[in-house]
């Protein structure tokens, strides 16, 4: 047992630990630092708490955190690189379930019936938005995940009088939340009840009315509703620690998403209202030119010709985990004397700095990592650009084609280089589900076949 001030010492230390975490997060280089510091922040935090005075049962606290511990190890070891926007979206809904029935059990809690009027009041409140935000991020981490694992189709589930509907259902929560609030005892449950079925609702419909392109600010918004629910459960529980983790989480997931909406051109708060992603259906369009294919024999020849090459890997780099023979590949290139660089989208591959993560394991040097803006800026000067495993990305529809669901979406300018070496399997599309021109362009041709492969018999030419 420990008592209250040294809890609090605790919780202060946790809270600046969390911080220092962030920070460290913001780059490459301090990344590992910075996990380290949320792993220790959150050992201080959970042992604290459970140390905390009014804390009962500890056996089952321990076999509860021993079963979870075992059960997160496995999961997180098991789990793809690929899967992880999935992985992490239903762990949104776990943090959304948590503030839901945080809720239910502080309004039932003997203690609350027993506090002063004005303070009642407010935890009623603390209560009701809580449970109102838990159950949005519940319901609507869960539609993110079905539509991430194509469980449940990406296409925009769109109906007319929508937002009117949503409103009306927001308004009639307000409602229920005066009702619940000047309700005695725990004659309220029923509004509660009835707000929570319609919080559901509204997170099932919120995401189900986003476009399969537009999943990865949806990603980081629930990330930030999650941080928010997480906080009304601090609020709720008089827990410090946890408002000030819920709102390190709240607001950095909702400045992530204000940087992915930038970076997509979409507006941030079409996004919270849901259903931004109602651009028009995918055209492919006429698209001019022919698809011209080529042999890793030619792609080596023209790598030992170049002195500018640029790397954009997507998606299918990360199936393919082609990381390591690109790291081999440049570091050969490199010795010759040649410049290269990794040109990298904000939304490239399925989560937030997902390419960076993957160049990050195969010991790819950070300082040739660069971002889109920076690579556009020197496009023009580059001899071979290498896309590996992207699509939508580095599609020159979304600067051109207003009928694009991608029409707006910054890319990476790829054909202003002298020579386009496209790697995938097919001509299938990518997330967004929509044909690329860039494929037809006569700079471009089109090298088939999976990414690892393809690098490996490059790198294999280039020794010979
Ligand atoms: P995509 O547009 O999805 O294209 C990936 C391409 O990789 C596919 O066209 C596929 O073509 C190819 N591919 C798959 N497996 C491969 C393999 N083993 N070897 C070689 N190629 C392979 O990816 P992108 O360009 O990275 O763009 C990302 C898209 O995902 C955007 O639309 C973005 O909005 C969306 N999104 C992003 C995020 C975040 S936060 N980054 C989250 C959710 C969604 P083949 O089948 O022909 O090989």
């Amino acid at each position: 047992m420990i008592s209250t001030q040294i809890q609090t010492a605790a919780y202060l230390f946790a809270g600046i630990l969390f911080i220092l975490s962030l920070g460290g997060l913001s780059s490459q280089e301090s990344a590992k630092r910075g996990v380290y510091y949320g792993i220790v922040g959150m050992f201080i935090a959970i042992v604290s708490t459970v140390l905390g005075k009014d804390v009962n049962g500890h056996i089952y606290i321990v076999i509860a955190i021993a079963i979870a511990s075992v059960i997160g190890v496995l999961v997180a070891r098991k789990v793809q690189m690929t899967a992880m926007p999935q992985l992490v979206a239903i762990l949104h809904s776990f943090v959304g379930l948590a503030a839901v029935l945080v809720g239910f059990g502080s309004y039932l809690d003997p203690h609350t019936l027993s506090l002063p009027d004005t303070e009642r009041t407010i935890h009623l409140v603390e209560v009701f938005i809580g449970v109102f935000i838990g159950a949005i991020t519940f319901t609507g981490s869960i539609v993110a995940w079905g539509k991430l694992d194509g469980k449940i189709r990406s296409k925009p589930l769109l109906y007319p009088g929508r937002h009117i509907v949503n409103i009306t259902l927001v308004i009639i929560s307000i409602v229920l939340g005066v009702l619940f609030t000047m309700a005695p005892g725990t004659d309220g449950m029923i509004y509660l009840y009835i707000m929570t079925a319609i919080a559901l609702f509204i997170g099932v419909m919120l995401v189900m009315a986003i476009g399969g392109a537009d999943m990865p600010v949806v990603v980081s918004m629930l990330n930030s509703y999650s941080g928010w629910a997480a906080a009304a459960a601090g609020f709720m529980l008089g827990n410090d620690l946890l408002i000030i983790t819920g709102a390190l989480v709240g607001s950095s997931g909702a400045i992530l998403s204000i940087i992915m909406c930038e970076a997509m051109n979409r507006s941030f708060l079409s996004v919270i209202f849901g259903g931004f992603g109602d651009a028009p259906v995918a055209t492919s369009g006429d698209i001019e030119g022919e698809v011209t294919s080529t042999t890793h024999e030619e792609v080596a020849e023209m790598l030992k010709e170049a002195e500018n090459i640029m790397i954009v890997p997507g998606y299918g780099m990360a199936v393919a985990k082609a990381q390591y023979p690109i790291h081999d590949l440049v570091d050969i290139l490199q010795k010759e004397g040649k410049k290269v660089t990794f040109g990298i989208h904000p939304v490239a591959g399925r989560l937030p700095g997902h390419m960076n993560v993957l160049l990050a394991e195969a010991n790819v040097s950070y300082d040739i990592v660069l971002e889109m803006d920076e690579v556009n800026e020197f496009m023009d000067d580059v001899d071979v650009v290498m896309v590996i495993g992207a699509n939508d990305i580095v599609n020159p529809g979304a600067l051109t084609d207003a009928s694009s669901p991608i029409y707006g979406m910054p890319v990476i300018e790829v054909w202003r280089a002298h020579k386009v070496i496209v790697m995938k399997r097919s001509m299938a599309t990518g997330y967004a589900g929509v044909q690329n021109p860039l494929f037809y362009k006569d700079n471009t041709d089109m090298l088939y076949g999976d990414a690892k492969d393809s690098v490996n018999k490059i790198l294999a030419d280039i020794i010979k």
